[in-house]
């Protein structure tokens, strides 16, 4: 069944699109003629300080001679058009609506606020000797300064890497020593939901003998003692309270590198996937007005982490060039109850609410009460972000958040793809509950058979695009050949998106998930391969292969086949802990199974494809075992399968 657009979303549609007719004429206009699309898209949207006269350079084909480019000759600098430009008109407008972690903790940075807050902070990274080009460590709560660094980075033409605050010491050193940085940002300690966060300490473990950086800003939020090495680390507002709040933006070329944000996938280390300065403000510009059908007034809430791109995407850039209010959150869903989201709604008056499937399936399995004691008449669109939504949780949100009023969009996308890809768009697409309905302007999805065949109609098959777009990853950090291999060797002359789709016959998109290796637990994405270099660093194991499973709640839950050591008893409380150290707390094993052994073809490669049918309980549709090595492996892990979560 589709969803027509509700009567909310449909009154003074502003937008440019605004039904149908309107996205398909954008649509193939785009597909046409892709360098005017972007070309008018960025003028109209992007303050430049020399405007691009050229679209793309490059194509999937000749990626691997080196990165594409988008707007090539242009210049400028990302925050001239998140900030400088609305001082002109709409300096006293709310650019960051902050809600601590407690609901009465709230402060509210006018555009005019955030501009000084963002030069003084770029002032004072220039006086520790940050410099253009060099990179910075991002390791902070939802507070506004990490907003504030992020920009003040941009601003001097450093590059920053946010690394999401549930990492744990070893994962942050990884990447504090992968992208070389030199200055470290954080908080003394982290608040959510009433628990504290040692981010300091946890800052001191990762950079201990890392020489290379060179100072530690630190933001004081609980006040709460922290260690302390003089001469490299600075308080916050020492060094930024008493900066000029006047900056001259250091203008540099579209292709100048804005982030780092590493991102995990089937194999190794996670990567660091780089985004560039005109396309992605581009591109997330765009698409946050467009998706959301964005309006002057509305109160445009996204409870995501500046952790994980949806953060970085439509927070802070997307919602900032728009001259949006933004929301930033500090708490989770439940604190001091499961009402707290629409507890926000009512009091500030959001219109637009932008969460993840996992928090709708944990908030509807509290009813519907703490959901209707809040007025929640202000909202018109509610998106969705970070895994597969399933149909009851998108009627769920729909009826009983909405009241069958606002238009839903489930938005699909990607680290890699900077914004969003294929999603409704408010206004114009009318929905069914679960697809992502169609894609963006600019992008061109195909489906594949595993040979890269391109299948017509109604199919299944790989994800894939076929064009490139303005705010797509350009190189993996360090590693351009990596990037290649990782995305672009499996289909040569398309980007593979490492999902599976369906294409129904309305020519609707139902993203149903990874097929790679990568796991997608409550919307946080993390490889297989690092749960299992984590639970063989502990000396009773020998051997780890991680599946995942359907999980009520969580989308996915992880699934552990653990050999043993020769003679040694596995604990699983240690491997839980290796993990935590490892990875973060976010990552948990929820079943674990001892194994005599994992089931390998004869030259060695283990067949995850029979252990996730167990870990789903479909141990009985093995099909073809023939090429094992051993087949009685398979027969001791079906009878000891693990049904229930720790
Ligand atoms: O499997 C897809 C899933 O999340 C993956 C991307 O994860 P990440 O890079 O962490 O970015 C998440 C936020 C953009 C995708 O490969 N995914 C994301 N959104 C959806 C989704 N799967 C289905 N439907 C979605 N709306």
């Amino acid at each position: 069944m589709a969803y027509e657009v509700p009567a909310r979303v449909r009154e003074n549609a502003a937008t440019p699109i605004h039904d149908l007719d309107r996205y398909r004429e954008h649509w193939s206009r785009a597909e046409r003629d892709p360098d005017a699309f972007w070309l008018a898209v960025t003028k109209e949207r992007i303050a430049w300080r020399k405007e691009p006269t050229q679209g793309l350079e490059g194509s999937f084909h000749t990626i691997a001679d080196g990165p594409l480019s988008w707007f090539g000759d242009g210049e400028l600098n990302v925050t001239e058009s998140c900030l400088d430009r609305h001082l002109e008109t709409q300096p006293d407008k709310v650019a960051i609506l902050w809600e601590g972690d407690e609901p009465s903790d709230v402060r509210k940075i006018t555009y005019r606020e955030l501009h000084a807050e963002v030069c003084k902070a770029a002032n004072a990274l220039k006086e520790l000797g940050l410099e253009k080009g060099e990179r910075a460590i991002i390791y902070m709560g939802m507070v506004p300064e990490a907003a504030v660094a992020m920009l003040a980075c941009a601003r001097i033409g450093a590059i920053h890497s946010v690394v999401f605050g549930g990492f744990s010491a070893e994962a942050l050193r990884d990447r504090v020593r992968d992208c070389e940085a030199e200055v470290v940002i954080t908080q003394d300690w982290g608040l959510r939901g009433s628990k504290t966060i040692p981010l300091k300490n946890v800052v001191d473990e990762a950079c201990q003998g890392e020489a290379k950086v060179k100072k530690v800003l630190v933001v004081k939020r609980t006040g709460d003692e922290v260690g302390w090495t003089e001469g490299r680390d600075v308080w916050w507002h020492d060094a930024v309270d008493s900066a000029s709040p006047e900056h001259a933006a250091e203008i540099v070329p579209a292709e100048h590198p804005l982030f780092v944000l590493y991102t995990s996938g089937s194999t190794g280390r996670p990567k660091g996937v780089v985004h560039t300065s005109g396309g992605y403000i581009t591109y997330t510009s765009y698409t946050h007005a467009t998706v959301f059908d964005l309006r002057p007034d509305d109160v445009y809430a996204c409870v995501a982490d500046v952790g994980w791109i949806t953060g970085h995407s439509y927070i802070v850039y997307g919602p900032l060039a728009n001259g949006a209010t933004t929301l930033m959150f500090e708490s989770i869903p439940t604190y001091p109850d499961a009402g707290r989201y629409w507890d926000m709604v009512a009091r500030h008056g959001i219109s637009i609410f932008y969460t993840a499937p996992t928090a709708i399936r944990v908030l509807a399995a509290q009813g519907e009460e703490p959901v209707k004691k809040h007025d929640r008449s202000t909202l018109r669109v509610l998106g969705t972000v970070g895994e597969p939504i399933n149909p009851e949780a998108w009627e769920w949100y729909y009826d009983v958040v909405g009241e069958k009023g606002c238009n839903i969009v489930d938005t699909w996308w990607q680290t890699e793809t900077g914004g969003i890809a294929i999603s409704p768009i408010a206004p114009a697409t009318p929905t069914k509950p679960g697809s992502a309905t169609y894609p963006m302007p600019g992008i061109i999805p195909s489906l594949r058979t595993p040979e890269g065949q391109v299948l017509r109609g109604p199919s299944q098959g790989l994800l894939c695009i076929d064009h490139p777009w303005p705010g797509q990853a350009r190189t993996v950090w360090g590693d351009h050949p990596r990037f290649v291999a990782t995305y672009f060797n499996h289909v040569p002359g398309a980007y593979f998106t490492g999902d599976g789709c369906r294409r129904d016959e309305d020519g609707y998109y139902w993203v149903t998930g990874r097929v790679d290796d990568v796991l997608n637990v409550s919307g946080h994405r993390m490889g297989t391969a690092e749960f299992e270099s984590a639970i063989v660093s502990v000396d009773a194991c020998a051997e780890a292969a991680i599946v995942a499973y359907p999980h009520p709640v969580k989308g996915q839950g992880v699934y552990a086949y653990v050999v043993a050591r020769e003679g040694k008893a596995i604990d699983k409380a240690e491997l839980q802990a290796a993990c935590r150290k490892e990875i973060g707390a976010h990552a948990r094993i929820d079943r674990m199974q001892i194994v005599p052994g994992l089931p390998k073809t004869r030259s060695g490669k283990v067949m995850r494809r029979i252990l996730r049918k167990i870990a789903e309980g479909r141990g009985d549709e093995l099909g073809d075992t023939s090429t094992l090595a051993d087949p009685g492996v398979v027969e001791a892990i079906r009878e000891g399968a693990v049904t229930s979560d720790d």
